[in-house]
């Protein structure tokens, strides 16, 4: 979490760095700030709490300027969004920017306080500053100061700092975090590409432990031992290039609707490894999130068709267990961000203790996951601005489902024929808004759906308590007998998904059992399902699909009552409170 942002160029740069952190606003926007060195070689810096539209205002009310500079966009972990916890975070001729957890800071605090600095905010970042202040007050160059803190901290980072007595040179460095540089008219660096978009023609990913010393004149990039290496430029990747909000008034309802074509994208760009179930015995899953779900509707595609044993992991719990990967195991990693901490430290924790392949799924060209799997498939929609994932969740069910069926002709043209279908249901936006209207005023809704319509159950309740705060839970139907039952009752919607396949029947007596508990209820159904169902219950009639795929088809009107139920309650649907898109921190 947490967007930053380091600019040098001929001219003045904060509106360069401004249009900057509002690409990476979806990393967090409890607050945001922007420093430069001005003309007279000193820090001058402007922050807001809350989003980068208060930062606009500040900056307005207070235009600085300079031909160097950084900024941040904040995803508060140490310390509530207030104006002093805000970055950048400055010791007297230090500034700095971070994203990611100094996890020893409290130690270190400790001993800067004993040599007299005094702290002013509650972040962890703040010990960086005065680390690298307290360097150079005992005489260490800026170069010492940035190599002794790297040395010093523990943790996870991506840094940017200033330094007045260094004024044309940027200090970046990155453990865990994702930062990379960007080379046109400027010198960028950015959390992700998609800052650098407009102002970079090529970039250069730093890796973990690498730091660089960057100026209009010189870019020298160090590893881990301080020794200069050489890295390749590469052309800013295409897909992270996006074109705007395209007339609809939220990225989310934009990138629901653009989900026919990101799919068939994803399915015509995809190419499965030869070989790739080779003396696989076991796969094993590891995911957060929205990317969880996805990877738990694959278990009931892989082993159906694949007839391997599959275990689905939550990637937050699985790396603190001592966990058993079997011989012959494939990992399979699904992040759309590919930068989500949790999943990568899973997935260094089987690399650690286990010889195994990994495949990742990402939907971020040379995301920090794309260096650690031994394959990559992307899900190819272009970049997901909307917080709350929905078109990217679509193609990793079908990346996950080109897989499991891969070697079934019959499947794969009914794989393809999903985003038909799926704009169908996008066609019935009318009929979902009015739906949404329904449970607007409500304090809870329950989701229930059974085998792959399960996780989708839960992914429903997921992206409804994402954007409209509207308490929501999934459950597998036929568990609700042993607890959640207790929860319905007449003012408690219960949604379920309950096409007519071969869970129809036992769906069917689940709904009667809530039924007979609570009278709010909408069912998801299909022409054949609608005739079979009780006349008076509310019903949204869905193409009817090959029941293999029907997760792909039910997961999208559930995404447009979110949408449209956060939309009336007058929520920012793309930039939900407290969460952001890119999960850095643990
Ligand atoms: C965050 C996002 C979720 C996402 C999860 C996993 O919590 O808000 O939408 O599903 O991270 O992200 P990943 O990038 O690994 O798929």
């Amino acid at each position: 979490m947490c967007g930053i942002v380091g600019i040098i160029s001929k001219h003045d740069v904060v509106e360069k760095i401004v249009s900057g952190l509002e690409m990476l606003e979806y990393r967090g926007y409890d607050s945001a700030g922007v420093a430069v060195i001005d003309q007279d070689g000193v820090i001058d810096r402007v922050r807001a709490v809350g989003k980068l539209q208060n930062l606009k205002s500040a900056l307005n009310d207070q235009p600085i300027k300079g031909f160097i500079g950084i900024g941040h966009t904040r995803w508060a972990t140490h310390g509530k969004a207030t104006v002093a916890n805000s970055h950048p975070i400055l010791s007297k001729t230090v500034c700095v920017v971070h994203n990611g957890i100094i996890e020893n800071c409290k130690e270190l605090k400790f001993e800067l306080q004993k040599d007299g600095y005094q702290f002013l905010t509650d972040t962890d970042t703040e010990v960086v500053a005065h680390l690298l202040q307290q360097q150079l007050d005992r005489g260490k160059s800026p170069r010492e100061a940035f190599r002794y803190m790297l040395a010093t901290v523990s943790g996870t980072y991506a840094f940017a700092v200033l330094f007045e007595s260094s004024p044309h040179t940027l200090f970046v460095a990155r453990r865990r975090s994702p930062l990379v540089l960007g080379f046109g008219e400027d010198i960028c660096v950015a959390s992700d590409t998609t800052a650098l978009s407009g102002l970079s023609q090529e970039v250069i990913y730093l890796d973990d432990n690498e730091y660089a010393e960057i100026s209009l004149s010189s870019v020298e990039i160090f590893n881990g031992n301080y020794e200069l290496i050489k890295k390749d430029k590469v052309p800013i990747p295409e897909s992270t290039i996006h074109t705007g909000k395209g007339g609809y008034d939220y990225y989310m309802l934009k990138e629901i609707m653009e989900q026919g074509s990101t799919l068939r994208h994803t399915m015509q760009h995809l190419s499965i490894p030869d070989n790739l179930f080779d003396d696989v015995s076991r796969i094993l899953i590891l995911a957060c999130g929205t990317s969880y779900y996805a990877g738990m509707t694959a278990r009931y595609w892989f082993e159906e068709y694949l007839h391997i044993p599959t275990d689905v992991e939550i990637a937050s719990e699985y790396r603190y267990r001592k966990a058993i990967v079997q011989p012959n195991t494939l990992v399979v990693v699904i992040t759309q961000s590919g930068e989500t901490i949790d999943t990568l430290e899973a997935l260094d924790y089987v690399r650690s203790n286990y010889n195994c392949r990994v495949l990742a799924i990402s939907n971020v060209k040379n995301s920090a996951v794309s260096r650690m799997a031994d394959y990559i498939l992307y899900t190819d929609t272009g970049t997901e601005v909307g917080v709350a994932s929905t078109k990217t969740f679509t193609a990793q069910l079908a990346v996950l489902a080109s897989m499991a069926v891969h070697n079934n002709e019959f499947l794969l043209r009914e794989l393809r024929n999903m985003p038909l279908l799926i704009e169908e249901v996008l066609s019935m936006q009318a009929q979902i808004k009015s739906l949404a209207s329904s449970i607007v005023d409500v304090n809870s809704v329950l989701f229930l759906g059974r085998s792959s319509l399960y996780p989708i159950a839960l992914e429903g309740a997921l992206k409804l308590k994402e954007v409209s705060y509207i308490h929501a839970e999934g459950f597998a139907a036929g568990e609700i007998k042993h607890g959640p039952i207790a929860l319905i009752d007449d003012t408690v919607p219960v949604i379920c998904l309950c096409p007519y396949d071969s869970m129809f029947e036992k769906m069917s007596s689940n709904i009667q059992v809530a039924l007979a508990r609570g009278k709010r209820m909408l069912i998801l159904t299909d022409a054949e399902g609608a005739t079979r169902l009780p006349g008076e219950i509310t019903k949204l009639i869905v193409p009817s699909v090959h029941p293999v795929f029907s997760a792909l088809l039910y997961v999208v009107p559930l995404q447009m009552l979110a949408y449209y139920t956060a939309l009336m309650r007058g929520n920012d649907v793309d930039k939900p409170r407290n969460l952001a898109k890119s999960v850095t921190v643990e």
